[in-house]
């Protein structure tokens, strides 16, 4: 199928009814429904599905930059790219549905960010209904360079003050709300009551979202990614978007699985491969930590 803006998109859906759709815009999950059909991702009634930004919602990629630490646009140029479907993909399991998406540095790119990569994107749905990500970015020119990387996610939550964050606690952050002042998070699970804007650094490799009052939670888990964004806008900022209601933070959660703080480098010839695997359950788990 075409997405708003006549690039294709692709719709994955497994046996029991969850689906999945990826547009080669940005290489960007727009939906993740369960096998009642209820969405899991947040997405603005005011996106634009328009180049040159990612439209408001889903999984945005942020790459080879996250954030505006650096001389690229913000978060990278990847979530403004039309990808095409890789025709060499990598092995796969045979019970999941999936798409292999592939972005290679074109001459524009190499003439803001001089690194000849080849990224390899495969979205897959398990037949339980897990969506997993697998990343994988390797280093095709003859010097070594480094990135940072992020898994863009926003959840759909019933009301952000009635969520919380379990797996973060204790942890160091980076707070972008004070120039990325470091801080320590405290006891206690996380809560939302203004903006908050964190990196939270060598985090657990599973955390989870706390939906209260539509007793579901998010279980995320995570490869190759030491770092963990939790961003909420919160209302003075949600105003001045022009791609977000100025009500829908109350229905928005970002927490990226991501590489902040310590860039990956990449080697000539070496490849790096980061995951991500999100799933819903009734009550909290995080079975491996
Ligand atoms: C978050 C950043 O991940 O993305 C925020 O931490 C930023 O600082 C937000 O505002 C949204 O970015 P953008 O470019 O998609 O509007």
């Amino acid at each position: 199928t075409k997405d708003w803006n006549g690039v294709d998109q692709i719709v994955l859906r497994n046996p029991q009814g969850a689906s999945a759709r990826v547009s080669l815009h940005g290489g960007q999950v727009t939906s993740w429904r369960n096998d009642r059909g209820e969405e899991l991702l947040f997405t603005s009634s005011k996106a634009i599905f328009k180049p040159p930004k990612a439209m408001r919602g889903g999984i945005p990629i942020c790459f080879p930059q996250f954030g505006d630490c650096g001389s690229l646009e913000q978060h990278g140029f990847a979530r403004n790219k039309v990808w095409t479907i890789d025709d060499n993909p990598p092995p796969f399991h045979p019970n999941d549905t999936f798409v292999d998406l592939l972005l290679k540095s074109s001459e524009d790119d190499l003439k803001c960010w001089p690194h000849s990569f080849e990224f390899r994107l495969r979205v897959s749905l398990s037949s339980d209904g897990n969506l997993s990500l697998i990343s994988r970015i390797r280093n095709v020119n003859g010097k070594p360079y480094s990135f940072s990387f992020a898994y863009h996610t926003y959840f759909s939550v019933s009301d952000i003050s009635e969520v919380r964050i379990e797996g973060l606690e204790t942890l160091d952050y980076l707070d972008n709300l004070c120039q990325r002042e470091r801080f320590t998070e405290q006891g206690d699970a996380i809560t939302f009551e203004s903006e908050v804007d964190r990196i939270y650094l060598s985090s657990p490799n599973c955390i989870a979202i706390l939906d209260h009052e539509r007793k579901r939670t998010y279980v995320i888990r995570k490869e190759g990614l030491p770092d963990m964004v939790v961003w909420n806008p919160w209302e003075k900022k949600s105003k001045a978007m022009v791609d977000l209601g100025d009500e829908e933070y109350k229905q928005m959660l970002c927490v990226d699985a991501a590489a902040v703080e310590k860039p990956i480098i990449l080697k000539p010839g070496e490849e790096w491969t980061g995951r991500l695997e999100l799933a819903v359950v009734p009550s909290s788990f995080c079975s491996d930590d």
